[in-house]
Formats: C-alpha cells, sequence, structure tokens
C-alpha cells in the first residue's frame, strides 16, 4: 500500500516509531526519517531494510527552517509525497519548584506550537503541489483526563489535540489533506517504559483495569488506520490506552 509513497517521519528515533518505520519501509514507503542525534539516526537506518529508501535530517522541532529542509530532502527520494508523521514529545518531567512560565512554555514549544507548525508547513506544500495525504501527530491519554501532576506535558498535548483540529479544518478542501492524532496510555517502549519498570503502573495491570500494556506494534495498527489514502475521518485524536483514561478508577 505504501509502495513509491512519501512520508516525512518526525521523531523517527522515538520508541513508539520502531513496528511503524520497519512496516512502511517493508512496504516500500520512502521515507524522510528526522531526529536530533546523528549516530542514532544512522543506527535507526542500518535496522531498516536495505531496499528502503531513507534520507535523514536532523534538527529541533523548534527550529523554524527545519520545515523546508524535510520537504526539500523528501524531494531527493523516489516516489509522491503523502504523509506526515510527528512523533516527537518530551515527558516534561520537572520538579515542581522548577515550574515557571518560561519552562513550561519551553516544553509547550517541543509538544505542540513545533509539530502544528511542521505540519502546518507540509499541508501548505502538499497544497501548493496538489498531492493529497495524511498527518498523524502523537499526544497522550494525559490530555484527555486530568492526571494530577501532569501539567507541563498535558497543557501542549491538549493545545496539540485542538490544533489538529484547527488545521484539519483548514486543509480539508481539495486536494484532500486530513489531520489526525492518535493520545497513547502506557506502552512498553519510549518515555513510559522507566515508569513501568519502576512498577508504577503495575496496579493497573494487576488488578485488570488494562488487560496489558501497549506496544509500538499497536502503534502500527493505529497510524496504518490513519494513513489510509482514502480514510473516512479527519480532526480527531484516537484514544489508544486499552481503557486506561475510562477505567482508571475502578481499582
Ligand atoms: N511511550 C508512551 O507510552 C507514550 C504515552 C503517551 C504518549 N506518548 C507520546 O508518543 C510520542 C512518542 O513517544 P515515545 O515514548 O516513543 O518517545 P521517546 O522514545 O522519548 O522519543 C521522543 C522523540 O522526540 C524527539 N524529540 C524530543 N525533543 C525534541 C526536540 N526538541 N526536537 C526534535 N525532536 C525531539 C526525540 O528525538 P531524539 O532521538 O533526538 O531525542 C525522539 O525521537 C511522544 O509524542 C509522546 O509524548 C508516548
Amino acid at each position: 500500500m505504501w509502495q513509491d509513497k512519501g512520508i516525512i517521519v518526525i521523531g523517527a528515533t522515538a520508541g513508539l516509531a520502531e513496528s511503524t518505520l520497519m512496516h512502511l519501509a517493508e512496504q516500500g514507503a520512502s521515507l524522510v526519517l528526522h531526529g536530533r542525534n546523528k549516530e542514532t539516526l544512522q543506527q535507526l537506518q542500518n535496522k531498516l531494510p536495505d531496499s528502503a529508501s531513507t534520507v535523514l535530517v536532523q534538527g529541533d522541532v523548534t527550529d523554524p527552517s527545519l520545515g523546508s529542509q524535510l520537504w526539500s530532502a523528501l524531494q531527493d527520494l523516489p516516489g509522491t509525497p503523502f504523509g506526515f508523521l510527528c512523533f516527537v514529545g518530551i515527558p516534561g518531567r520537572l520538579a515542581q519548584d522548577e515550574w515557571t512560565p518560561q519552562a513550561l512554555s519551553d516544553i509547550f514549544a517541543v509538544n505542540c506550537a513545533g509539530p502544528l507548525l511542521l505540519c502546518r508547513h507540509w499541508a501548505e506544500q502538499m497544497r501548493a503541489h496538489e498531492h493529497t495525504g495524511n498527518a498523524v501527530l502523537f499526544s497522550t491519554m494525559q490530555a484527555n483526563y486530568p492526571f494530577e501532576g501532569s501539567l507541563p506535558y498535558s497543557l501542549g498535548k491538549v493545545a496539540l489535540q485542538h490544533g489538529i483540529q484547527i488545521l484539519a479544518k483548514e486543509v480539508g478542501n481539495a486536494p484532500v489533506l486530513r489531520v489526525n492524532g492518535i493520545a497513547p496510555g502506557v506502552n512498553e517502549a519510549g518515555m513510559a517504559l522507566a515508569s513501568i519498570q519502576r512498577g508504577k503502573y503495575q496496579p493497573y495491570v494487576d488488578d485488570q483495569r488494562i488487560p496489558r500494556y501497549g506496544t509500538p506494534q499497536d502503534i502500527l495498527q493505529a497510524v496504518s488506520f490513519l494513513l489510509q489514502p482514502d480514510l473516512y475521518m479527519t480532526g480527531q485524536t484516537l484514544l489508544l490506552d486499552g481503557g486506561f483514561t475510562l477505567r482508571r478508577d475502578q481499582a
């Protein structure tokens, strides 16, 4: 399905991205892989099939020139521009005496403003070149329920979900561009792994409020759905948390 489709992947080095990238590469997608660290990016590229068409782009998600670097890298690959995936996020784990307007604003820039502006840049280029396509950005379950202590992280993710709706509304006319989000729960990969290993979420599994932790394979399934070329959905964020948010208080 992804043969000859060009996809920009921001935060390709994220723990949750691995299965998705492997699948897209195996299916023949051309991938612009973004990260901040050259070595990590090269390690990722080496894990993908030799046949995969990939190009690496480094940069901070808050850098205003990153959008044009990503678009120009996509032009170096075979295929037609189609997808935009943004896995970028930081948990914002600050001690409460470090919560200042500036500190929260820096976290917001990475979790919300940077990803939305990059998505907007991609959409403008897609429209200018008359390509249809789909974008998927990553929120969190913490943007869908007020978990105590999550202010630095969740503020940006709540705004991201609203921004997804605004962008979807702005770019919905022909050529059709769809913008959706995924709000994961607790996954055994990436930023949640350390908390799982400390046992923070074990009670939720032990008393079966969630059947298990999420995995990068669950993320692959959701991304594959949201990247469908004929997807009948836009401006939505899928809560992919195994029921955590709904059943959190059923101890
Ligand atoms: N893991 C979970 O259970 C979970 C749960 C809920 C939501 N999420 C969300 O899902 C997404 C992926 O999560 P993950 O756990 O896979 O994260 P992760 O392994 O911690 O990876 C985070 C990604 O964001 C990139 N990044 C961080 N700050 C950046 C910046 N300033 N500029 C550019 N890139 C930056 C990292 O790039 P580098 O490699 O350069 O550091 C990395 O690719 C995130 O948006 C996260 O909020 C994850």
